[in-house]
């Protein structure tokens, strides 16, 4: 009778500390573009600045008590490998099986130098592949049971206090043999089944333009509302500056980071790597001093 009570009180109060820890601490997801922290035009070369100032936010957030989950693209390791292979269309390129490995070998090389910079600066991030525990239904459709292994994947490392680093990836598909797994597409899911407070998009940029930045006149739009219908309320004329790029460019990412506000209700920060509205967004602020905040349509703030 004893020993029951003792392990009741003991459950208790193991679900009212993961409550409260819930309901205080932020939970952020930060997805770091591959332009944020790789340099895209040269092959296979880290943006040492940009990782730096991603690195020092996520740091100051974890000591500040927010759990922090890291999702990040492939920038210079792996779209080239990806789009020469065709690995994004599937399997019909006769050494389709070469690309495959070869674009996991670059996108898990870029994951363990990401991981390499937070460990040095003493976070015990852990790297997470999609592959090979996750497929898709469809190209960027993730079948339910790795979605749910994502996300278990995820709360586990989160609940142990460590920071998962997950990947954009090649992984195999239903549809068509193999494709390519965005960070974007990652962040979504992980997004729509740990709902957190904020999700953060890192990039190379101060945030979303109503044209490419480097255009004459380019204005940065401090908000965007997305309708349920997935609209944007203003007009965003995007760019590929990248014909490597594999998963779509800017403009896929507008659409993963809308998607993101309107499945959660939460604000959605697209900022740049080593900004103050980077470091403040990164913490859980639900309105940082600077970049773009995508929320959907008839959401608070
Ligand atoms: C791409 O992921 C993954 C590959 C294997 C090519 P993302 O689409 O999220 O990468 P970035 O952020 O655009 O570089």
């Amino acid at each position: 009778m004893r020993a029951a009570l003792a392990v009741a009180v003991l459950v208790y109060s193991a679900v009212t500390s993961a409550l409260l820890r819930d309901t205080m601490a932020p939970l952020v997801i930060v997805k770091l573009g591959g332009s944020a922290i790789t340099r895209k035009a040269t092959h296979a070369t880290l943006n040492e600045a940009g990782l730096a100032g991603v690195v020092s936010a996520v740091r100051a957030a974890v000591d500040g008590a927010a759990r922090v989950c890291v999702v990040h693209g492939a920038g210079s390791f792996g779209h080239m490998e990806a789009s020469e292979y065709g690995i994004a269309a599937g399997t019909a390129h006769p050494e389709w099986r070469t690309g495959f490995a070869r674009t996991r070998q670059q996108v898990t090389r870029l994951n363990h130098l990401v991981v390499g910079a937070f460990l040095d600066a003493g976070l015990p991030a852990v790297g997470c592949s999609p592959y090979p525990a996750t497929s898709t239904a469809a190209p960027q459709v993730l079948a339910e049971a790795g979605g749910a292994a994502l996300a278990q994947a995820a709360t586990a490392a989160l609940e142990a206090g460590l920071v998962p680093v997950f990947h954009g990836d090649a992984v195999l598909d239903a549809s068509q043999g193999c494709s390519i797994l965005s960070g974007d597409t990652l962040t979504q899911v992980l997004s729509e089944r740990l709902k957190p407070t904020c999700c953060v998009f890192v990039a190379d940029v101060d945030g979303v333009y109503d044209r490419p930045p480097a255009d004459p006149g380019a204005v940065l739009l401090r908000d965007i509302r997305v309708g349920a219908d997935g609209k944007l309320s203003t007009r965003v004329v995007t760019r590929n500056d990248h014909a490597h790029d594999v998963t779509g460019g800017l403009e896929a990412k507008i659409a993963a980071a809308a998607a993101v506000g309107v499945a959660t209700g939460a604000p959605v920060h697209v900022v740049k790597a080593g900004s103050e509205a980077c470091a403040e967004a990164v913490a859980g602020s639900l309105r940082p001093s600077g970049g773009t905040t995508i929320a959907a349509a008839g959401a608070g703030g």
